[in-house]
């Protein structure tokens, strides 16, 4: 009964328009959308009924035509799972205070870390990575420039990272302790990161499809629950691109269900979902 009804107003992509659908979004954000067919019938359909459009042909002139970026942001937002959570895959911010904070502070002579949330979603892995560094410094935080760079392709989950409001189903992992000192209770079931924290952070729109263009390399990356969208062919070359803007010493992580071809990167291997470009 639930499914009839839910299933009455979909739209139906033909061949043409999937193939298409598939070899556009492929090209522009190297997201694999082979097998969503029947994901994308469904989450768009009421898109495209708002928009007065009877055809995923309409709609596919529609994105192609739109120089102003809303209707593929909207699209991309219906697509991608933007899911994401504080303390998400914990052990790599423990490697991060434990190992690798230690090793930029014996080796980074400069005060200054530059360090990248790439795929960030709502902001808080970004967070997190402030939280983290934040502990580890304590007193001496004030002589460090650890200003993060946080993208995503998606204006939605940045517009809600700015804003750094959470439920509190989205802090389940984090402490006691880190709850008081990093978020402030709205009062409402959501908890809002503090300032210090906040400034840590800079959100910026970013394909990491198109070409990057960093002034310095950075010392430090996360790339987590991104690549899972895309095929060996675009990962393999993502992982180049991110090899080409890391520091010597520098570490890339990624998330634990993702697999880098060891034998194509340059990077070495430490740990699961943990690399570093040799000094
Ligand atoms: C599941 S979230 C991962 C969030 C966080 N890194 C984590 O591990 O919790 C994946 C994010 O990747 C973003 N994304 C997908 N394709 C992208 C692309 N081509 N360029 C930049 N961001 C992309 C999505 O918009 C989404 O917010």
């Amino acid at each position: 009964m639930f499914l009839n009804s839910a299933n009455s107003g979909l739209i139906q992509l033909t061949d043409q328009e999937f193939k298409e659908l598939v070899n556009f979004v492929h090209t522009k954000y190297g997201i694999n959308l082979i097998k969503k067919r029947v994901l994308i019938e469904g989450r768009l359909s009421q898109t495209l009924r708002q928009k007065g459009l009877t055809s995923f042909r309409q709609y596919i002139d529609l994105l192609e035509a739109d120089r102003t970026g809303t209707e593929m942001t909207h699209f991309l937002n219906k697509i991608t799972t933007n899911h994401s959570y504080f303390a998400r895959e914990n052990e790599h911010f423990e490697y991060l205070s434990d190992t690798v904070l230690p090793y930029m502070e014996r080796t980074r002579h400069n005060y200054d870390l530059r360090i990248w949330s790439a795929g960030c979603s709502a902001g808080q892995e970004a967070y997190n990575m402030a939280m983290t560094i934040d502990q580890y410094f304590g007193l001496h935080k004030s002589r460090w420039d650890t200003t993060i760079l946080a993208t995503d392709i998606s204006m939605d989950v940045l517009q809600r990272a700015k804003k750094a409001i959470y439920p509190a189903s989205n802090l389940t992992n984090i402490s006691a302790l880190w709850k008081q000192k990093y978020f402030h209770s709205l009062g409402n079931g959501t908890y809002q990161v503090c300032d210090k924290i906040r400034k840590e952070v800079v959100f910026k729109p970013l394909n990491l499809m198109e070409p990057f263009h960093f002034v310095k390399p950075f010392d430090i990356i996360f790339c987590r629950n991104v690549m899972i969208y895309f095929d060996a062919p675009t990962t393999d070359q993502l992982i180049q691109k991110f090899y080409d803007v890391t520091a010597p010493g520098g570490y890339l992580f990624i998330g634990h269900s993702e697999v880098i071809n060891k034998e194509a990167t340059k990077y070495h291997y430490i740990r699961p979902a943990i690399y570093q470009r040799k000094e």
